[in-house]
């Protein structure tokens, strides 16, 4: 154990040396606070999640592996650091490997692509404006540039993801690599399905579970670890981690994929990062975090059925997961005058494209909105249907009603707040 006295980051040495800096610190800290947080790929990381991010571990070079380093100085804190973490991602999901390195959910899936397939080769993925990510093959993309990606999509009718048009589509181009994962779909996976059709055309299966990991932390959604190849998510999400991410693997690409995310496509790990999603896998480990992701799921369906009350066509007729896809052409709105008026009321979410969108996706027909952060200050399911009313009353309402909702947002997170105040205690 330790004897060091802890030095740590101290805020008054930021106000002192840079209060530009520091200043803006505190303006976010308070845009946090006062509005109604619903971007779905958001979170509040916890007190311990920040100290551990913010700590001396920034200053450690540490290219390489724990026991196998490519700079001295490791052998004390950082192998067995890097280890914890990697030990409690296996342990929580049931991996037989973990790479916990990659430096953003992007840099995870570059890995995974290194990895899995080379420039030129069949790729199947899930298309952007059905709900896939950038990085699944768009043409702006390294993912759309250096391979020859193959898009699935939702069905018009359910909008559901088609599993006979993803076995036709891997059939007809026997892709090397199918991706199973999404930014913005409210419906899980079939890991099942997924895993019979890649084993059909030999591809290597990966999930981008960025989005919904936490929720399979938490025991509420199904584990793709059973079924893929590899596993890449961000761990700020759901997981309520630093920002960043991690790759499972199942044995066979267990090597594979750790020489692609070092020496392939990253050079030294943050360390300090690393010490953050340590401490956040811990706290996914407590019982805690079931009770919190369950609450996700109750908080986004309140959402889910008070906007549809209220005459919002919830696409694919609802969610299981923690977002809603909320068509508002309905209401006479585009997605971006819905996240702009939204904004004005304090409720912050963002405009996204709904499934055979007609409008340009810097438009769009919907919003997209999560209760992960909702869920971590503590609201519930009346908070939430509460939520629905005041999202659509800034939606439909004047700019005086948009005053108004204003108010009550600031009323309701002063209830829940994000960060609270230790002097408010
Ligand atoms: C499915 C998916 N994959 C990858 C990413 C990329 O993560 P990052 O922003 O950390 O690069 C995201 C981010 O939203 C995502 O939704």
């Amino acid at each position: 154990m330790s004897t060091s006295t802890y030095w740590g980051p101290d805020f008054t040495a930021l106000q002192d040396t840079d209060p530009e800096v520091a200043g803006y610190v505190l303006r976010e800290l308070d845009r946090q606070r006062s509005g109604l947080q619903l971007i779905a790929s958001e979170n509040f990381a916890s007190p311990a999640v920040l100290a551990a991010q913010g700590s001396v571990l920034t200053n450690k070079y540490a290219e390489g592996y724990p026991g196998r380093r490519y700079y001295g100085g490791c052998e004390e804190a950082i192998d067995p650091l890097e280890q914890l973490a990697i030990d409690r991602a296996k342990a929580l999901f049931g991996a037989d490997h973990a790479n916990v390195q990659p430096h953003s959910g992007a840099s995870a899936n570059i890995a995974a692509y290194y990895a899995t397939v080379r420039p030129g080769e069949k790729v199947l993925a899930m298309s952007l404006p059905h709900g896939g990510h950038l990085t699944h093959g768009m043409p702006v993309n390294f993912s759309g540039k250096w391979f020859d990606v193959v898009s699935y999509g939702v069905r018009q009718d359910t909008e559901v993801i088609d599993m006979d048009q993803v076995r036709e589509l891997a059939l007809q181009h026997r892709p090397k690599l199918i991706i199973a994962g999404w930014s913005a779909y409210p419906r899980q996976l079939d890991f099942e399905a997924f895993r019979a059709i890649a084993d059909e055309v030999e591809a290597a299966l990966l999930c981008d579970a960025a989005h919904f990991i936490g929720l399979v932390a938490g025991g509420v959604h199904p584990s793709p670890v059973p079924y893929c190849d590899l596993i890449t998510f961000t761990t700020h999400k759901t997981l309520r981690g630093p920002r960043g991410a991690i790759v499972l693997a199942n044995e066979r690409w267990a090597k594979a994929i750790d020489k692609a995310v070092f020496p392939g496509t990253q050079g030294g790990p943050l360390e300090h990062v690393i010490a953050a999603k340590a401490v956040a896998l811990k706290e996914a480990m407590d019982p805690a975090f079931k009770v919190y992701a369950q609450r996700i799921l109750d908080d986004v369906r309140a959402l889910a059925d008070g906007l549809a009350d209220r005459g919002y066509r919830i696409t694919s007729g609802g969610t299981d997961t923690h977002l809603l896809l909320a068509d508002v052409t309905g209401k006479g709105l585009t997605g971006a005058e819905a996240e702009a008026r939204c904004d004005a009321a304090g409720i912050v979410l963002n405009k996204n494209a709904i499934p055979f969108d007609t409008n340009p996706p810097a438009i769009a027909s919907g919003i997209r909105a999560g209760a992960s952060c909702v869920a971590t200050q503590g609201m519930g399911p009346d908070e939430l249907s509460y939520v629905a009313g005041l999202v659509d009353r800034a939606l439909t309402g004047s700019d005086d009603d948009r005053s108004a909702v204003r108010g009550e947002v600031e009323s309701l997170v002063a209830r829940f707040p994000a960060y609270p105040d230790p002097s408010d205690a």
